[in-house]
This record gives structure tokens, C-alpha cells and sequence, in this order.
């Protein structure tokens, strides 16, 4: 007997943990240790999480063991709508209007599900964060990419997006701060992208998750509060701010809908098929929002965030042919390498090679939907000396690379 999987996962791709993940494990398990650059786990790299919010989940387990209601609780929710309502001009949200999710994850494949008729289309950034298109995709739309300006500090073209519209758009993609090319968008750059949601009848999907991961010289601006009068989600969660991935927690609060939309109370729909999310986990937004600000030091001069970002930069800018726009928030560098230096036709080879050579784990740009062989991501989660060292070993290896299809310099 042969079991094939659907025909509905042709065309999803999750490259952050596809083939040169499966190289990295395929290295571990002959015994040799890697570095993993490749996704924002902050546990790992020795950042714990935050007491109070380790705290709330552990005291409250021996009364979390029932299913709670598939919005989630209520007193999570009501720390969520306080939390944003401290946003000046963020639209007043229920808690009826918001959602928790066992991650931000499971909440965007609802909301695209709830949303898309097969052949609808959908605005996302190129680069973008690739669960967006694997799961526009997988809910039987289609993902077109607007393009971001590296030049510009990796804006969106904007006029671009406009221009992108068609009678089958049906939402636009925002993620602020951006993964991977970590910027942060400015006032007029989000009123241009809320100007076309709003010509065209777009509902805005603003994925906020790393909404106070925001270094200095830059400031946070959710897409709720440049649009307050039209429809849009906003995302966020715990896995990066409360360095608590681990834990599933995510959350949505829906802005500007009118009560004529059928859009929420399908969203709920879905929502209360899959029960409910991790009531543990839902203790702990109410904890973390209440309660914990430690991030704040992480991102300020003498913090770990900011230095580990400073020193990444620093290093990777002083390596022949790369060059990398400083990110403004997130946890992620997007360097490009510049191809006609060495040679590169295939970033996705570029990354096994390193691995091979210098076990340390990166991600290849195109796995981001970013259409040149020319960029790499790097998480600069790991102490300073181990980053440094991990940089230390890329320039090594780009001297003398050179890329000849499926071959590195000898
Ligand atoms: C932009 C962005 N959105 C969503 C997620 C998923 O987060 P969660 O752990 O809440 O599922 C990530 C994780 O890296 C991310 O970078």
C-alpha cells in the first residue's frame, strides 16, 4: 500500500526546517556538534525566561488541566486587550475580539483558512517570514510577493503593491518588525499600505511578534493604529519577547470590523475545532503582560540583544563582499553577499557547504521568498564570543569560495 500526502501541500515550502536542517540533524547524530544560526529559539543561547512568567505557568498547572473557552480565558484575554489599549490611537478591542493560539503559528493558518476561496490572492512581503506563503498556499490561495527596497532600508515598495492588486486580492501582509530583514517600518510607509488596503477592500494581517524587540533609534507603530477604522488582525506573542517559544502562546485582536462581517465568527469557528490553545501557556500572556518588562534591558545598550546585533553586523561588514543593513528590531540579520565576488549561483549550496565545513547553520535567502541567490539568515542569538568566533568561521570560508554549480573552490 502507498499513502501519499494531499495534493493541497504541492507547493508549500518551510525551508527553515527543510533540507539543510536535515543535513545540520544528519551531522548531530554522526556525533558532530552545530552551530544553530537558523531559527529565533532564544532558550537555547542561555536567555532565560522571564521568572514571573515561569512562575504563573508552574503555579497555576495544578488548575489548568480542563479545556478553557476556545477564545481562551478570559483573564488572558483581558490582559491582552489592556495591553494594547495602553497604544495611543490602537482602535478600542473586546475581549471578544481577540484570539489565543498555541503560537502565532497556529493563528495564521486560521486566519487564512477562514478567509481564502481557492485562486484568492494574497500580499505578502518578499523577503517574508515563509509561513505566510506556505500557508496561503495550503488554505488554496495564492501568495504574491511585493518587493522590499534593501536600499530603502528594506521598505516596501509600496507603489509596487498598489500596482499589484487584482480583482482575486483579498489581504496584505504586514510583518513589522520584519523577519528576516529586521526593519521597522515608519509612519508614512504603513499609512501608504493602509491607503491601499483601503482603496482596494483589503484586510490587513499585521504580524507584530516582534513588536518590543526594537532597538534604539527605532519605534513601533502597529498597523491597528495608523487603520483604526479598517479591518485588520494584529499578531504577537510570546516566543520572542517572554523567550518562551516553547511554551505555544499567541495571540490576535481584530480591529475595524464592522457586525455585518461573517470573517470573525468564522475565525471562531475554526478556533473551536481545535478546542482551545495550551491553558498553561494562557496564564503566562496574562503574567508576561502584566507583569514582565525584562526585555527592555535585552535591547538597550549593554544588553544582550543589542550587543550580540551590534557585533554581527560589525563582523559581518568587515568580510569582502557582504555588506548588511543594520536591522531596527527582531533577532536576525539578512546579509547580502555579493555574488559577482564569489560567485554564488546557489545560495541554498552556499549554506550545506558552510554547514559541511564549518558545522555552523545558517538559512539561504531564496528560503524566504526572496527571488536573488544573494542573501543569507543569521540569528544573533548565541554569547558574543561564540557569535564571533561563528562569524570568524564565514570569513574563512567565503576567502577563496567560489561557487561553480554544486562545487566550492578547492
Ligand atoms: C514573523 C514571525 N511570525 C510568526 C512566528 C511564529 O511564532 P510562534 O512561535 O508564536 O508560532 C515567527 C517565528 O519565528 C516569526 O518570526
Amino acid at each position: 500500500m502507498i499513502v501519499n500526502s494531499s495534493s493541497r501541500l504541492n507547493g508549500v515550502l518551510y525551508d527553515l526546517r527543510g533540507p539543510v536542517h536535515d543535513r545540520a540533524a544528519e551531522l548531530e547524530r554522526r556525533g558532530q556538534e552545530v552551530l544553530r544560526l537558523n531559527i529565533g529559539n532564544p532558550a537555547p543561547f542561555g536567555f532565560e525566561a522571564p521568572e514571573v512568567v515561569v512562575d504563573a505557568l508552574r503555579d497555576t498547572l495544578p488548575h489548568a488541566h480542563g479545556y478553557s473557552e476556545s477564545q481562551g480565558l478570559g483573564s488572558a484575554r483581558e490582559a491582552i486587550r489592556d495591553h494594547y489599549a495602553a497604544r495611543p490611537g490602537f482602535p478600542a478591542a473586546g475581549i471578544d475580539d481577540i484570539l489565543i493560539g498555541n503560537g502565532v503559528s497556529e493563528l495564521v493558518t486560521l486566519t487564512l483558512q477562514a478567509l481564502l476561496e481557492p485562486g484568492d490572492e494574497v500580499l505578502i512581503p518578499s523577503p517574508d517570514y515563509p509561513l505566510w506563503t506556505a500557508s496561503t498556499v495550503l488554505a488554496g490561495g495564492v501568495p504574491r510577493h511585493y518587493p522590499c527596497d534593501e536600499t530603502a532600508g528594506w521598505a516596501p515598495d509600496t507603489e509596487e503593491l498598489g500596482r499589484m492588486v487584482t480583482s482575486r486580492t483579498r489581504a496584505i501582509v504586514i510583518i513589522n518588525p520584519n523577519n528576516p530583514t529586521g526593519a521597522v517600518y515608519s509612519r508614512r510607509t504603513l499609512d501608504a499600505i493602509a491607503a491601499v488596503a483601503d482603496r482596494h477592500g483589503l484586510l490587513l494581517l499585521s504580524d507584530e511578534i516582534y513588536d518590543r524587540i526594537v532597538y534604539p533609534g527605532h519605534v513601533h507603530i502597529s498597523t491597528a493604529q495608523v487603520a483604526p477604522m479598517h479591518p485588520c488582525i494584529t499578531f504577537s506573542g510570546l516566543s520572542k519577547t517572554s523567550r518562551v517559544a516553547g511554551y505555544r502562546a499567541g495571540w490576535v485582536v481584530a480591529t475595524g470590523f464592522s457586525p455585518d462581517d461573517g470573517y470573525l465568527a468564522g475565525l471562531r469557528l475554526l478556533a473551536s475545532m481545535r478546542m482551545c490553545a495550551s491553558v498553561p501557556a494562557q496564564h503566562a500572556i496574562t503574567a508576561a503582560l502584566r507583569h514582565d518588562d525584562t526585555i527592555a534591558a535585552l535591547r538597550s545598550p549593554g544588553g544582550r540583544l543589542y550587543e550580540q546585533r551590534a557585533l554581527t553586523v560589525r563582523l559581518l561588514q568587515e568580510i569582502p563582499g557582504v555588506t548588511c543593513h543594520e536591522p531596527g528590531g527582531g533577532l536576525y540579520a539578512f546579509p547580502r553577499i555579493d555574488p559577482h565576488v564569489h560567485g554564488i549561483v546557489d545560495d541554498e549550496q552556499l549554506v550545506l557547504d558552510f554547514l559541511d565545513a564549518e558545522h555552523v547553520l545558517l538559512v539561504h535567502g531564496r528560503a524566504f521568498n526572496w527571488t536573488r541567490p544573494d542573501h543569507l539568515r543569521i540569528a544573533f542569538l548565541p554569547h558574543p564570543p561564540v557569535l564571533a568566533d561563528a562569524m570568524d568561521r564565514f570569513a574563512r570560508f567565503l576567502t577563496g569560495y567560489r561557487q561553480h554549480p554544486h562545487r566550492p573552490a578547492a
